[in-house]
């Protein structure tokens, strides 16, 4: 508690010098969304890194995270605390294997899940979160669309649209452990609680939702429900939020396996540490970095 004072009281003098702003993911641990300027999901967050005013922003969440927001604002300096925190959803999708699928494909458009690689986001038409993945489908004129790297969230967008996608195999670690088995006991054990789930779950788990969306979706909906307990379907940081909004409801985090290890190798220590020596900084080659900005600029413009 001590040494956390003492590293809080750093890094907000540190924040001074380096005129940096702090951004974090949801799913950070609570000794970082404590400290962070701004909490998000990825939409949110990729909103304010390119809108800030600070000359540094430092990126609590996962590398493709920061590598978004270098994209968006390339002459400010991005730091992450840790260069080993990855998405291993990012590395199912390389480019040759997407080169490929567009050759079979030639007149498809191509939408990539903001959780995938600069290089990736090059190949891109245009990209989606889990917050704006059905406006961003609804808003193209295409004939066949190409969907990376997300095969559940591309399910998900393919039955709220009726559109027909060609979705990629690639899934999140951590979702899609969370099983019906699983949701049926905790349903079971909390007979009067709402179901709320991340579409990034298997189709069958999502099904059972009583309300599906992105994190800050499913943030703002417990929020505003009448609803005093809750059974979820989303990574445990999220409770950092989702108890801070609402002291006085129940969260029960839907499998104990809910928890991203990317997520969790940031920490206090690492991101004062970040800030005090300047590095690991974001470094993306501007010719990948000019043509992925294209299919996340389109993106920030879907309403
Ligand atoms: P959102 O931030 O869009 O809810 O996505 C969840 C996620 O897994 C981020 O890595
Ligand atoms: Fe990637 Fe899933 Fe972790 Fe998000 S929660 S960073 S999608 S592994």
């Amino acid at each position: 508690q001590e040494q956390n004072r003492e590293l809080r009281e750093r890094l907000e003098q540190l924040k001074k010098e380096r005129n940096a702003i702090i951004l974090a993911h949801y799913y950070q641990r609570d000794e970082i969304q404590e400290v962070a300027d701004f909490r998000g999901d990825s939409f949110l967050l990729a909103q304010k890194a390119a809108a800030t005013d600070a000359e540094v922003i430092v990126f609590c969440g996962v590398h493709f995270m920061g590598e978004s927001a270098k994209i968006l604002a390339p002459d400010k300096t991005v730091l992450i605390p840790d260069e080993r925190a990855g998405c291993p959803m990012a590395d199912m999708v390389n480019v040759d294997g997407l080169r490929k699928l567009k050759a079979k494909h030639p007149n498809a458009k191509v939408v990539t899940y903001i959780n995938s690689s600069a290089e990736i986001k090059a190949e891109t038409d245009i990209c989606c979160t889990s917050a704006n993945a059905v406006r961003v489908i609804e808003s193209l004129d295409a004939e066949e669309i190409i969907w990376v790297p997300d095969k559940n969230l591309g399910h998900y967008v393919q039955e709220k649209t009726g559109k027909k996608l060609i979705i990629w195999e690639g899934y999140c670690n951590t979702h899609d452990m969370l099983t019906v088995k699983d949701v049926v006991e905790m349903k079971a054990k909390y007979p009067n609680a709402e179901f709320v789930v991340h579409p990034e779950c298997r189709p069958e788990v999502v099904a059972m939702g009583d309300f599906v969306g992105s994190t800050t979706a499913i943030i703002d909906y417990c929020k505003k429900s009448d609803v005093q307990e809750f059974i979820v379907g989303t990574e445990d940081g999220t409770g950092y939020q989702l108890r801070k909004d609402s002291p006085d409801k129940s969260f029960h985090f839907a499998s104990k396996f809910l928890v991203c290890p990317n997520m969790k190798v940031n920490n206090l220590k690492k991101l004062v540490k970040c800030l005090e020596t300047m590095k690991p900084q974001i470094y993306v080659p501007p010719t990948v970095a000019d043509k992925a900005r294209k299919s996340l600029e389109r993106m920030l413009q879907v309403r």
